[in-house]
């Protein structure tokens, strides 16, 4: 079957497989920022908003994406330059083998929408499902602390 969609911005016309998930359609398009670390809804690699919320493309099946509008990290960075939660992972050393930074980006701004100003344990609440085996977690919950102070900072500019 064919479903029309928007995929970071773009109106996308695609033919979907009745049992695929978002992740492999996802990529098939080119989204490789998508990961997939267990396709088993347990890893939160390939995070992604569908209208907005952070869904497990995994667990997402694309025909229910049919006029949805789907955003994945490729679409984080602007013309202005890298989003507020990519500049300060990079700063803030919160990547390392990076596999489930894109998934853990989406996470938050999907947080970050709801809630502006989080705690730190409500960052560490909301990214319970989001799996880093490198990081030890303390550096991005720092970057996801410390981009809410700078997208506040920017919307009271
Ligand atoms: S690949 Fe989807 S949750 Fe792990
Ligand atoms: S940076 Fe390697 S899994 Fe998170």
């Amino acid at each position: 079957m064919k479903i029309d969609l928007t995929v970071d911005g773009m109106a996308v016309t695609a033919e979907v497989d009745p049992g695929e998930t978002l992740l492999p359609f996802l990529r098939r398009l080119g989204a490789a920022s998508v990961k997939n670390g267990c396709d088993n809804g347990d890893c939160g690699a390939c995070a992604v908003l569908v209208d907005g919320r952070a869904v497990n493309a995994c667990l997402f099946f694309a025909a229910k994406a049919a006029g949805s509008e789907i955003t994945t990290a490729e679409a984080l960075a602007g013309a202005d330059g890298l989003h507020p939660l990519q500049t300060a992972s990079l700063d803030l050393g919160a990547v390392q083998c990076g596999f489930c930074t894109p998934g853990i980006l989406m996470t938050a701004l999907d947080l970050l929408a709801y809630n502006p100003d989080p705690t730190e344990e409500e960052v560490r609440h909301w990214l319970a499902a989001n799996y880093c085996r490198c990081t030890g977690w303390v550096k991005p919950v720092e970057a996801v602390l410390a981009a809410a102070s700078m997208l506040r900072e920017q919307e009271a500019s």
